[in-house]
């Protein structure tokens, strides 16, 4: 029986240990489609992956200044290298407005001054394009990391990285920031740390 996404989610957690055996093709569309289908700003979509399997590659992330020399990433099975389309946000938000106006999808004040809106957002500095980029990439991230407890995977998010290495080494695009890289493979946990969490009153405004 399929796993509900609350257990999913109760069941997640970063796995930094994993078992020797590479992901299967459909695996990785499987967490590629889980991605493809999480909601975006203006439905922009910015997130890109740049799916790593080859094993001196995955070694050399476990044993390079590139990620800060996390040795356990020589383990997984795959790295996912998650990036940002900065190059073609802009033009997707602006696109994407004008269908919601121009197709009456989205109507009244809220698209008042639209083109106002687009214009800033175009103007807008790399720095904060990278933000909204990222928070959507971010996102769907969430829903590949659900969908990988679901298929018996696992993954830990890393966010310690030097960019330009590996933007350099997988020839990543010009326009393109890297958000994280996500390391991915059957969970092989000598020991499984209990989650610490904040209490609900901590997080209730
Ligand atoms: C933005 C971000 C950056 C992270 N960077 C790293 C990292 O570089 N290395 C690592 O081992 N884990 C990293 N993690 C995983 C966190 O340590 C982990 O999610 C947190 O301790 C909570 O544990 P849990 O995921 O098992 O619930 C990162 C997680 C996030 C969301």
């Amino acid at each position: 029986m399929s796993m509900g996404v609350k257990e999913a989610i109760a069941a997640r957690h970063s796995v930094r240990a994993f078992a020797k055996k590479p992901l299967t093709q459909d695996e990785i569309h499987e967490l590629l489609e889980a991605a493809r289908n999480a909601p975006s700003s203006l439905n922009t979509q910015p997130w890109r992956f740049k799916v790593v399997t080859d094993a001196a590659d995955i070694a050399w992330f476990g044993t390079s200044e590139a990620s800060r020399r996390q040795g356990w990433l020589a383990g997984a099975a795959a790295v996912f290298i998650c990036c940002a389309d900065l190059a073609h946000y802009v033009k997707d938000s602006q696109s994407a407005a004008f269908f919601y106006r121009d197709g009456k999808i989205i109507t009244g004040e809220t698209m008042d001054g639209i083109d106002a809106y687009v214009a800033r957002e175009a103007a807008a500095a790399e720095q904060a394009r990278f933000g909204a980029c990222a928070m959507n990439t971010a996102l769907a991230e969430a829903f590949m990391m659900l969908r990988a407890v679901e298929m018996g995977l696992g993954s830990c998010w890393v966010g310690m990285f030097d960019e330009a290495n590996i933007k350099a080494r997988f020839a990543i695009p010009e326009g393109m920031r890297i958000v994280n890289i996500l390391a991915v493979g059957r969970p092989d946990e000598p020991e499984v740390y209990p989650r610490k969490r904040k209490a609900l009153e901590e997080i209730v405004l």
